[in-house]
């Protein structure tokens, strides 16, 4: 397969049909650095620009529909503007209500109230972004320890924040490089990276630093990592392990929480971390994150700590905004009311689209391994990571191997793959992304369809 005259090929097509996102684009880039404000949104050679998303689908300018697995960074669980929520935020709009006044809303004590009931934590506060919410939570763990040490875990995105910009995704035997520029100095001895699911490294890690450490921040769930779940036994063992050496454990539910049940995934785990962070999905489509945990952390936070271990977890002209914590409120409550009829329908999907995906290469001579495979204690899993493997290798089972371009071909699943399924009406991330409430099973079908065309199509060409 001659990749580079596959990828000319598409990026021709995809320019020929998108003339005015193209437009777009070159006017976006005169203002903002490459048309806009999330890289990963931007991707090559342009992004189409959407004018409407609704359900299951996106409608760019140029008039192209797409069915959407990208959903809104993972969050929208049911779909593009679910109409519940938009006729809610209408309403009360329509009541002289919704922007930002400063106050405390009624409405913030409801949704507190309802999302530390779907999780063992005493307190909560709301911010604005995953990114500020694990920052906060970083911060209130060196506080409550008083220690420098930050333990995450290679392949962990917790946003752009200082304490997390390091072992991310860059792959240089391993994930353990800084990746930011900018950073307060010493952030490279202050951050410590551990392999996911990897439970001696674990414990190696605790019996060197554990004594400095101030915490370690894992998702329960690695998203950007490569979409696969932590084992009953490594989620147990990092929970021990953070006790027996006083460090804090932050579960960063950002995309795990209400994904696979209307709760956070560590209620599936029976694991009480000593924070977690909640953002996306919580927010119903408005901005919205959350840091909760234990009082004794969180009153970290409040006017009453003493000075030399108060967080200021309290900036933030947006927090806890009125129209946030309606949406949010409306979009939780649907979520638990209905828990029963989205989460084993989305996740039976998933896991046809798993296996189906895999089957479709196999059968046209690709090595191509699917993430997102749920596990005994979850078991409902929507998410779906494509991976075209070098070589043969039975699971991909962490991140270190979805990030070595040495393992997996990243060029063919980011580049080739995502514009090959945009020319045939998908948009995918990841190699495919998150089914959501709104997806039909004829849509769910039809993606496996282009799946099959392509895998089709490629193999004439190997
Ligand atoms: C696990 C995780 N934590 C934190 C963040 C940062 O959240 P935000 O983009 O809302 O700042 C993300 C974003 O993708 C994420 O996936």
């Amino acid at each position: 397969m001659d990749k580079k005259k596959l990828l000319q090929d598409l990026i021709h097509d995809y320019t020929r049909t998108h003339k005015k996102s193209e437009a777009f684009f070159q006017r976006a880039s005169q203002f903002q650095v490459r048309g806009g404000s999330h890289n990963l949104r931007l991707f090559m050679p342009f992004p189409f620009y959407d004018v409407h998303s609704q359900g299951s689908t996106v409608t760019d300018v140029d008039g192209n529909s797409y069915v959407d697995f990208w959903q809104g960074h993972f969050g929208n669980i049911l779909g593009h503007n679910p109409k519940f929520v938009l006729d809610t935020l209408i309403d009360y709009y329509k009541q002289g209500n919704g922007l930002s006044t400063g106050f405390p809303s009624t409405l913030q004590s409801e949704l507190a109230e309802l999302l530390l009931s779907r999780i063992s934590a005493e307190k909560i506060r709301f911010s604005t972004s995953g990114t500020l919410a694990t920052m906060y939570a970083v911060m209130l763990s060196k506080a409550k320890t008083n220690r420098d040490l930050v333990m995450k875990v290679g392949g962990g995105w917790h946003g752009s924040q200082p304490y997390a910009l390091k072992g991310i995704s860059l792959y240089e035997r391993g994930l353990t490089k800084v990746e930011s520029a900018g950073l307060p100095s010493g952030m490279d001895e202050m951050i410590l990276i551990t392999r996911f699911n990897d439970e001696e490294d674990l414990e190696e890690k605790f019996r060197i630093y554990g004594e400095r450490t101030a915490c370690l921040i894992l998702e329960p769930f690695i998203g950007a990592g490569g979409f696969i779940f932590g084992s009953k036994k490594y989620i147990h063992k990092a929970r021990q392990l953070s006790y027996q050496y006083d460090s804090l454990l932050i579960f960063d539910e950002v995309v795990s929480g209400f994904r696979f049940h209307a709760g956070a995934l560590q209620n599936l785990y029976d694991v009480q971390p000593d924070l977690t962070v909640f953002g996306k999905a919580i927010g119903g489509g408005m901005p919205l994150s959350a840091v909760a945990g234990k009082d004794e952390v969180m009153a970290l936070c409040g006017p009453d700590a003493i000075q030399e271990k108060k967080v200021k977890v309290e900036g933030g002209t947006f927090s806890a905004h009125p129209a946030s914590m309606l949406a949010g409120l409306t979009f939780v409550k649907y979520l638990q009311d209905n828990e029963q009829d989205i989460y084993p329908r989305i996740g039976r999907f998933g896991l046809r689209v798993r296996r189906e995906i895999e089957n479709i290469f196999t059968t046209h001579g690709f090595h191509v391994r699917c993430t997102g495979d749920g596990n005994s204690v979850a078991k409902n899993s929507s998410v779906v990571g494509v991976h075209f493997l070098h070589d043969t290798c039975d699971q991909i089972e962490s991140p270190e191997q979805v990030w070595n371009p040495d393992v997996c071909d990243i060029e063919l699943r980011e580049k080739i793959f995502k514009l090959a399924m945009i020319q045939e009406g998908f948009n995918v991330f990841h190699g495919y992304g998150s089914i959501s409430g709104a997806h039909s099973e004829e849509e769910i079908q039809t993606s496996l369809d282009a799946v099959e065309r392509i895998a089709k199509k490629w193999k004439g060409k190997k």
